[in-house]
């Protein structure tokens, strides 16, 4: 398959947001018929657009057999006495173009580390996306701040810079953005918030790996970038999570919160001043083993997921009431964790978006809801009750904070608008791109007989 390199990712976006058709060579030379003629949907009947499957998930071969096993006859389990985590970060680092890469269990414990080593807790707040995973909330949570919430800009599914600056307080310790579906949020406004407001800016990067910011990886730009290795993300081995930073002394404070308040994975020396907390939060040496051959294919599987986002992209800007998230300006690579895009009834003769879900799932392809609205969660707004809160913060900063935290832009586009494809249908080939596109024509044609049925 044809290289995308920064230069044509952005001419590519450009053309596709332009709303013209935008067809890497090796695509044109691959397409097939698009005409749908008088085929029906498979809802009424017709033949399914995908008879096939998606690629399945994870992929692996006798290379991680060989590392899990090499690791198994080491006796060296763990990376207090074992080498392959450090040749992990080592090889990671070096992917990321940035000073220290820190292996932990996980995306949520990245994020929670991050937290711990800026001291942050109780009293504090921390700025986060509306739209994302619970963890990001959690992550907060697991320190007594308060978690406030920020709206989206509809657009883009990210969060919205201009309501951040209007959620800072002087209390607010941590702006921590995500690059939600694995495409970068509007950094640079973003990172000029955290500049005039003299506040960290920690970025959630656990679906974005090797998206790519004006040139540079995202998880790079902030004081350190998340990433999470549970099974369905790009880069995966089961459970596992990285911190990335160029900041050395902030890296330190990571690693001792990281390793029981210890220095290194050698010296049990407390280390000064770093947080006075810690935990447990080390990845194994199976982990960091299995990531090195996972990181042997994640560029091409990367490229791959980048031609044929911007290929359906290209295709979805031509079905009115289909419209792929927005990408800001200086996005040069997404790592389309997620394919998010919008569905608009009008297009489809009013039909409600489950019925698009249930007709192109007929179609051997299933989009899915995403995520909701989590600013109305009882799970969350159930910390207003929380007895530790009330005491934190007192009842009334509670009440008000329920306020403080409502999401109308978020709770539209997720009641009627949200959708997505995964990455694993993302990784799927040109024609299956072209069965997604011609499954949505066929169904729009039908929709109004759809919709009544
Ligand atoms: C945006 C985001 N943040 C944090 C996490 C937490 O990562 P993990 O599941 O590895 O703890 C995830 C995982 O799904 C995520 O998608």
């Amino acid at each position: 398959m044809k290289t995308i390199n920064r230069r044509t990712f952005i001419g590519a976006a450009a053309t596709a947001s332009a709303g013209k058709a935008f067809r890497p060579d090796s695509i044109l030379a691959n397409s097939g018929s698009h005409s749908i003629n008088n085929v029906k949907p498979a809802i009424l009947g017709g033949p399914k657009a995908q008879p096939g499957g998606f690629p399945g998930w994870p992929i692996y071969d006798h290379t991680e057999a060989k590392g899990l096993l090499d690791t198994l006859y080491s006796n060296h389990w763990g990376r207090l006495s074992g080498k392959v985590t450090s040749r992990f970060e080592e090889a990671h680092s070096k992917m990321y173009g940035v000073k220290h890469s820190l292996g932990v269990t996980s995306g949520t414990s990245a994020l929670y580390a991050m937290l711990g080593a800026l001291g942050i807790g109780p009293g504090d707040e921390v700025i986060i996306p509306v739209y994302t995973f619970i963890a990001t909330y959690n992550v907060v949570v697991l320190h007594y701040a308060l978690p406030v919430i920020v709206d989206m800009d509809p657009e883009s599914f990210q969060i919205d810079p201009k309501k951040i600056e209007a959620a800072i307080t002087k209390n607010t310790k941590a702006i921590m953005p995500v690059h939600i579906g694995g495409t970068p949020c509007n950094l640079d406004a973003i990172l000029a918030i955290g500049r005039k407001y003299n506040i960290p800016v920690i970025e959630d990067a656990c679906q974005a790996h090797l998206a790519e910011w004006k040139g540079k990886k995202v998880g790079n730009w902030g004081l350190g970038g998340a990433f999470s290795f549970q099974s369905s993300k790009n880069l995966n081995c089961g459970e596992g999570g990285a911190i990335i930073t160029n900041d050395t002394d902030f890296y330190r404070a990571c690693f001792a919160f990281h390793h029981q308040g210890q220095q290194s994975a050698t010296a049990s020396i407390v280390a000064a001043g770093a947080g006075i907390r810690g935990s447990n939060l080390r990845i194994t040496e199976f982990q960091s083993n299995i990531l090195l051959s996972q990181m042997t294919r994640l560029e091409e599987q990367a490229k791959i997921r980048n031609e044929n986002a911007l290929y359906l992209s290209s295709m979805f800007k031509e079905i009115p009431g289909l419209t792929p998230a927005k990408l800001y300006e200086g996005t040069t690579n997404g790592a389309y964790h997620l394919f998010m895009f919008r569905y608009d009834k009008e297009g489809f003769s009013g039909m409600r978006r489950e019925q698009f879900i249930k007709a192109m799932a007929a179609e051997g392809i299933q989009p899915s809801l995403g995520y909701g609205k989590m600013d109305k969660d009882p799970y969350v707004t159930g910390l207003a009750g929380n007895p530790f809160y009330r005491k934190i913060y007192g009842e009334k900063e509670m009440k008000r904070w329920l306020e403080r935290i409502d999401c109308p832009v978020n709770a539209r586009v997720t009641d009627e608008n949200a959708l997505w494809f995964l990455q694993t249908q993302m990784l799927g080939t040109n024609t299956q791109m072209e069965q997604i596109a011609e499954a949505a024509r066929k169904i729009q044609k039908y929709s109004g007989e759809i919709k009544n049925k």
